[in-house]
């Protein structure tokens, strides 16, 4: 039996095709969301189709107490984990002056503290085994600030700096990790942000398949940033480049709610 990958958020989008990816690798999984009967109607077809097992489990990970329920369940099933994906996350468009505090507090907490506590949780596991892998799901979004959705794009600047950092830590330990920075992306994200009609989502998107498959493949080869596509690539080198004053313009433009 395959030590398993733990995804969260696959119960669409990104998540739910790199379940499909690790699956077809003949990876054990386990899938956590809140929407239990999306990853059930996941791990029947996953189950059948590669005959590897599937565990899931329903958490909303924005509360502390779950995540650490989901740790200790995950250690009761006696398996250790092979891989870590802190995939699950959301973004809201609108002027901060007007955000629910609750919205962009529930942001926070699954965007960086929930990916920083779990990695925390199941990190020394990984570390024991001399071998895993952490995918850490940033955006092209961690290398500028973001107007409409300045919550969002800082706390994909924080889980950049944070995957780099303990990247480094882990160096020659066997276990690595990995930032994956999608670009807009086909997924659910979009509506779920209401980013129906912004000029950056315009256009013929990647595929969630197209970036899970990227992405896994920078997981498995332990690469440390993986930005998908060639024009993100050369987004991100030019945000080095430019003032921030300039790149908060040009994204005030391109996300404009109006
Ligand atoms: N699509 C894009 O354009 C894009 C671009 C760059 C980066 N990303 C990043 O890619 C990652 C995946 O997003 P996606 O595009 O695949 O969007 P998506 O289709 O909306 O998927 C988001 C996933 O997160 C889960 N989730 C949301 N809130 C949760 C909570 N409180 N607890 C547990 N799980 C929760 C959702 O499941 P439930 O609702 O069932 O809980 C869902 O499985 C996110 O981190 C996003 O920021 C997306």
């Amino acid at each position: 039996m395959a030590k398993p990958i733990l995804i969260t958020g696959a119960s669409s989008g990104i998540g739910y095709e790199l379940a499909r990816v690790c699956a077809a690798k003949q990876h054990d999984l386990i899938l956590v969301a809140r929407r239990e009967d999306r990853l059930k109607d996941l791990k029947t077809q996953l189950e059948a189709a590669h005959g590897v097992q599937v565990w899931t489990y329903q958490a909303d990970l924005t509360d502390a107490t779950t995540r650490q329920q989901l740790f200790d369940w995950a250690q009761s099933l006696a398996q250790p984990l092979y891989g870590l994906v802190n995939n699950a996350g959301f973004g809201h468009l609108e002027p901060f002056a007007k955000t629910d505090w609750d919205k962009q507090n529930a942001m926070l907490q699954l965007n960086m503290v929930a990916l920083t506590h779990l990695t925390r949780l199941f990190l020394p596991g990984l570390a024991a085994q001399g071998q895993g892998r952490i995918l850490n799901v940033a955006s092209t979004a961690a290398f500028l600030p973001g107007p409409y959705m300045a919550v969002y794009y800082a706390s994909k600047a924080y889980v950049l700096s944070f995957t780099e950092a303990i990247a480094s830590e882990l160096e020659g330990t066997g276990v690595t990790a990995t930032t994956l920075c999608p670009g807009p992306t086909e997924s659910e994200f979009q509506d779920q942000a209401q980013m129906g009609n912004v000029e950056l989502f315009s256009g013929k998107l990647p595929s969630s398949a197209e970036v899970a498959a990227y992405g896994y493949e920078a997981m498995e080869t332990g690469q440390r940033l993986a930005i998908h596509g060639v024009t993100n690539n050369v987004l991100a080198f030019a945000t080095r480049l430019l003032p921030s004053k300039n790149l908060a313009d040009l994204m005030k433009k391109l996300q404009n709610p109006a």
